[in-house]
């Protein structure tokens, strides 16, 4: 059996994720030469051990130096004493991100893009509020704002790890742009040199090294919240419409927190992440050897019915629902834990409390991706 495939290609991978866990929660997948680690206790493991490490990407002469330097300095690709110094920088500059502007580019956004009291969930709020929220905490020109949001899906090329030609000169090109945007909004930041002095006395790191660490973990804070905020925000909805509102007419932010916490557990918008084993690691009584690619599917940890009661049931009451690894877990964990849960809340409560909601079409379509589950389109009517 593989252990890779498109979520657009599969219907449901949750059964696949179920017979896994019981029959081989540590899998050697012969084809795609890799493990593929499906049961909760083993994926804590894994995404604990310091030695299962990011894997590296191939080098690519063809990239310039924006690229590169982006790429470097990610909290989220990097390992050791580099990512010491990239999570510290991209913490501090996630400590003043904002949730209270929501309201008001919700408002902007349901005001430009309803049609005949229709509206395209997807396309229209899901790819837009997450990014313009990161944005619009840093003080981000509409200008900038519009750039980035008409290029981010291309520009999220940047994280596959093996390129085409094409694909790298279009992100060569846009790269410098957001570079060049994102450092002249850096450097209007009322806490931008106390960020500097700190890096770069810590660790003893020249300022131009530090003003690139900065200028990438910003970029990278933006990378970040486009897929993962946008396949929250859908299958949250989607969630909401296939599970009985136990509030008939009056909705409750509470209830819909809730809600989406059990859809971070139970659909997430992430399925799996990847590590390279940097030395031997004994697992389920298997040696992983040393260089040897492993698969973290944290759908199916999500699914393991030794850590979740009745795992295959949506429920909002389950108590240890937050206990899910959709954000991962170790020193690679999310930042946006509990940021991503307050913005999908907020959307949703939004929504609902302004309109009367509908969904139109039928089943969702699936991106084609590997590692995420997003929904191409969820058409909606608002009156
Ligand atoms: C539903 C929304 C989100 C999900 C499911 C999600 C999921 C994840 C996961 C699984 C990782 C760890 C990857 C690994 O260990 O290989 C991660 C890392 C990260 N996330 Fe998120 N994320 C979400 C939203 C966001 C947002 C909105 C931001 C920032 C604004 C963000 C910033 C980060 C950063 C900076 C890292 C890298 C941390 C590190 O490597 O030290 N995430 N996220």
């Amino acid at each position: 059996m593989s252990s890779l495939f498109l979520q657009s290609e599969v219907k449901n991978p949750y059964t696949i994720y179920q017979k896994m866990i019981k029959e081989n929660p540590v899998y050697w997948d012969e084809t795609n030469k890799i493990w593929a680690i499906y049961s909760y206790e083993f994926c804590v493991e894994i995404l604990k051990n310091p030695d299962a490490q990011i894997p590296a990407f191939p080098p690519n002469e063809k990239l310039n130096e924006y690229v590169l330097k982006i790429i470097a300095n990610l909290a989220r690709l990097s390992d050791g004493v580099q990512h010491m110094v990239a999570k510290e920088t991209a913490t501090i500059l996630f400590s003043h991100m904002k949730t209270s502007g929501i309201q008001l580019l919700l408002e902007k956004l349901f005001q430009k893009n309803s049609v005949l009291n229709q509206i395209n969930w997807v396309d229209s709020i899901c790819k837009k509020l997450p990014v313009l929220t990161v944005l619009k905490s840093f003080d981000f020109d509409e200008e900038d704002c519009l750039f980035i949001i008409e290029n981010i899906a291309v520009f999220l090329k940047i994280m596959q790890p093996v390129k085409t030609d094409e694909e790298v000169e279009m992100l060569n090109d846009i790269s410098k742009k957001i570079y060049l945007i994102t450092e002249k909004h850096i450097r209007k930041l009322s806490f931008y040199e106390s960020l500097l002095d700190k890096i770069s006395s810590s660790y003893t790191i020249s300022k131009e090294a530090v003003v690139s660490i900065c200028v990438s973990n910003l970029i990278g804070l933006i990378i970040q919240s486009y897929d993962a905020g946008r396949g929250l925000l859908s299958n949250s909805l989607l969630q909401f419409f296939l599970k009985e509102n136990p509030l008939q007419n009056q909705i409750d932010k509470t209830w819909i927190e809730k809600m989406v916490i059990e859809t971070l557990r139970f659909d997430p918008p992430i399925h799996n992440t990847r590590r390279v084993a940097v030395a031997n690691i004994e697992l389920n009584g298997i040696t992983i050897k040393k260089d040897d690619l492993i698969l973290v599917v944290l759908a199916a940890a999500n699914r393991d019915p030794d850590h979740f009661g009745n795992s295959i049931i949506f429920d909002v009451k389950r108590e240890n629902n937050n206990e899910h690894l959709t954000f991962g877990a170790g020193g690679h964990m999310c930042l946006a834990k509990y940021f991503s849960v307050q913005l999908a809340t907020e959307a949703l409560y939004y929504l609902f409390t302004h309109y009367k909601v509908s969904l139109l079409g039928n089943e969702a379509e699936y991106e084609p991706m590997i590692n995420a589950r997003l929904p191409k389109a969820i058409w909606i009517s608002i009156l």
